[in-house]
């Protein structure tokens, strides 16, 4: 069976990153969606709160698990017994850096291969760190992430 991970921080998950879930479940039987713990990245949710974020989004989709990791993705993508990495690509700017990312993988696990995706159109100027600060300020981010996402967000700045 093909397995495929999607790994990221996902801090939060955005639109996306969803549209990249989806295209990857039309290509693979099953699909991981890995989140990194990304300490040095102090993301603003924990990797416990990502993890029920990413849970509640995907939970009506059989083909998909979700779960975190830390340490080298690559040793997770082969304890997990999967094939293939995939990532997306908003703008030629991503590129440098995936290409990186997918050439150390090869280097570290050459029986996995990367695959990289275009993410639709609309969704080139997404990010999580956008994401963020818009909605620190009170910005209505509804239009970027799903409603449990909005929520939380209000929910965390509310605290601080
Ligand atoms: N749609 C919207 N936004 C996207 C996106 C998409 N399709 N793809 C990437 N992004 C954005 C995110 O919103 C995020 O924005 P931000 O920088 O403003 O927060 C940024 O691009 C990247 O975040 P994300 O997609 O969550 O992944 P990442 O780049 O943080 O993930 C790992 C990188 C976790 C895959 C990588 O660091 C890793 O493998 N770490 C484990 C350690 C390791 O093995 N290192 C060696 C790697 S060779």
């Amino acid at each position: 069976m093909n397995v495929c991970i999607y790994p990221g921080t996902f801090d939060p998950i955005t639109n996306g990153h969803i549209d990249v879930l989806e295209r990857a479940c039309r290509m693979f039987e099953r699909v991981i969606v890995a989140i990194a713990a990304s300490q040095e990245k102090r993301p603003c949710f924990s990797v416990e709160e990502r993890l029920k974020l990413v849970e509640e989004i995907t939970v009506a989709n059989p083909k998909v698990s979700v779960t975190t990791f830390s340490g080298l993705l690559i040793d997770f993508v082969k304890q997990q017994e999967a094939n293939v990495i995939i990532r997306g690509l908003r703008a030629v700017s991503d590129f440098e850096f995936e290409f990186q990312m997918a050439l150390m993988n090869r280097q570290l696990g050459p029986e996995i291969e990367t695959i990289l995706v275009m993410t639709k159109e609309g969704y080139n100027y997404t990010s999580s760190s956008l994401v963020k600060q818009v909605a620190q300020y009170g910005g209505d981010v509804s239009k970027f992430v799903p409603d449990n996402i909005v929520k939380a967000l209000k929910a965390k700045f509310s605290q601080n």
